[in-house]
């Protein structure tokens, strides 16, 4: 299947995307480490270290808890999740409050840890809207956003209190249909581009998300006089940004939007500023969140309604995809072949995506250029291209870092695969949190 595809020319393209990104990264990657310019430790995150030549996440090795569960497995840390939450809730003290992205991992455990330090949720279907009411969350707490809600799905939140972000004039005209005097909110697309990878860039004229901000006025005024009550201006500009510069652009025209509806008698209490803090995935610093606090200090009107709907920055550190070799294969290239795929970690195929990869137990060997590829018949199944590591025996374990978000939230049973097991680490003990299944 992989080969018939390969001959078009999107396929092409697409396999010429995923690896000469990351091909480039990791190229500059071997250099610095064979001349030992990067030390081991700043490749490493508070959790996952390497006692002596084990891997341990939370101080467990994860080849015992390979062994205890089977591979492939995503191995989540209960404390990274709660430090970035408590991170994100500190910069913002009392100025605002967080709406978990529940796409980004939803995983009923991951739920309640994140609800019960009382973050609400930033839901897009019926689907994620029981998720987040059955792991606790209270629905006086849940934002409903998303481009194409259905009527049973508006009608759904309606009947339960949920809060629910528009995204268009005649999503704002079924609401009034269903329900008079309902609160909500106008997602704007603000016209910001956030510069990071166009499939997860969202607040730019050209993306489907939202309405453009020029238009914003006269869909505020058709919702009032539908006898909607649109009290918040909403947007989400994108995801793994950077840099504080998109939110200030995005926010400065939000509240200059904010101060027109006033001046035109239309109340406006509430902004909800999406998600999109961006995470190290190799080398650097994550999102800057005390940069945003000054900015929100200095700007946001007092007595402001003011939330934030991250995802990647809570649980993207957290998670760790623990994968087996099956077999290599050396010729013009050196395949790694592995026994997670695709299917069940599709950022790198997707977006280009790095992630680092590392063994789980090192091998005292010259670091050779491995392309680490999984057993789903496309070519664009590769995790990562030429990456630098003692060439690993069959049966060795590799640790793929940094996919708690996006990952099994996004993992399908393509090819017949089944979906993976979860495993959490709390207080220094593995516990499983999702069976292996299809
Ligand atoms: C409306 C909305 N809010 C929040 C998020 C979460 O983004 P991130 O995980 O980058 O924080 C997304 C992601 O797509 C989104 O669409």
């Amino acid at each position: 299947m992989g080969r018939s595809l390969d001959r078009t020319g999107h396929e092409h393209m697409m396999r010429r995307l995923a690896w000469v990104q990351p091909g480039r990264a990791n190229h500059r990657l071997v250099q610095r480490q064979m001349h030992g310019i990067m030390p081991e430790r700043t490749k490493m995150n508070n959790d996952l270290m390497y006692q002596g030549s084990d891997l341990m996440l939370d101080r467990l090795p994860l080849a015992s808890i390979a062994r205890e569960y089977g591979t492939p497995v995503y191995v989540y840390s209960a404390s990274s999740i709660r430090r970035q939450a408590a991170r994100l809730m500190q910069s913002l003290g009392t100025i605002g409050s967080l709406r978990y992205a529940v796409k980004a991992n939803a995983n009923p455990v991951l739920l309640a840890l994140v609800f019960s330090m009382g973050i609400g949720a930033d839901t897009v279907s019926r689907g994620e809207i029981q998720d987040a009411l059955g792991a606790g969350c209270p629905a006086d707490r849940i934002v409903f956003s998303g481009v194409g809600k259905t009527h049973e799905e508006l009608s759904f939140a309606l009947d339960r209190g949920i809060f629910i972000n528009a995204e268009s004039e005649e999503e704002l005209a079924a609401i009034a249909h269903l329900r008079t005097g309902a609160h909500v909110g106008v997602r704007i697309n603000p016209g910001v581009d956030a510069h990071t990878h166009q499939y997860i860039t969202t607040g730019t004229e050209q993306d489907k998300f939202g309405i453009p901000i020029d238009a914003a006025p006269d869909a505020f005024r058709l919702a009032l006089d539908a006898g909607l009550v649109p009290d918040t201006i909403s947007c989400h500009i994108g995801s793994q940004i950077t840099s504080l510069e998109p939110y200030r652009k995005a926010l400065a025209r939000l509240l200059e939007l904010r101060d027109s509806l006033m001046g035109d008698g239309i109340p406006v209490s509430g902004l909800d500023m999406g998600g999109g803090f961006g995470i190290n995935y190799e080398e650097g610093a994550d999102f800057a969140v005390e940069d945003l606090q000054v900015l929100l200090h200095r700007d946001v009107p007092r007595g402001m309604k003011l939330w934030f709907e991250p995802g990647r920055y809570i649980v993207g550190h957290a998670g760790t995809l623990v994968t087996r070799v099956l077999y290599r294969k050396r010729y013009a290239r050196t395949f790694v072949v592995v026994d997670a795929g695709m299917n069940d970690l599709i950022r790198p195929a997707l977006y280009q995506a790095h992630h680092a990869i590392l063994p789980v137990t090192r091998r005292d060997a010259e670091p050779t250029p491995c392309d680490i590829v999984g057993p789903v018949c496309e070519s664009a199944d590769c995790f990562a291209q030429d990456i630098p590591m003692p060439l690993p025996e069959q049966g060795d374990l590799l640790a793929i870092r940094d996919t708690g978000a996006y990952g099994w939230s996004m993992s399908s049973t393509y090819n017949g695969r089944p979906l993976l097991s979860e495993v959490l680490i709390e207080d220094g003990k593995p516990a499983l949190i999702r069976e292996r299944g299809l």
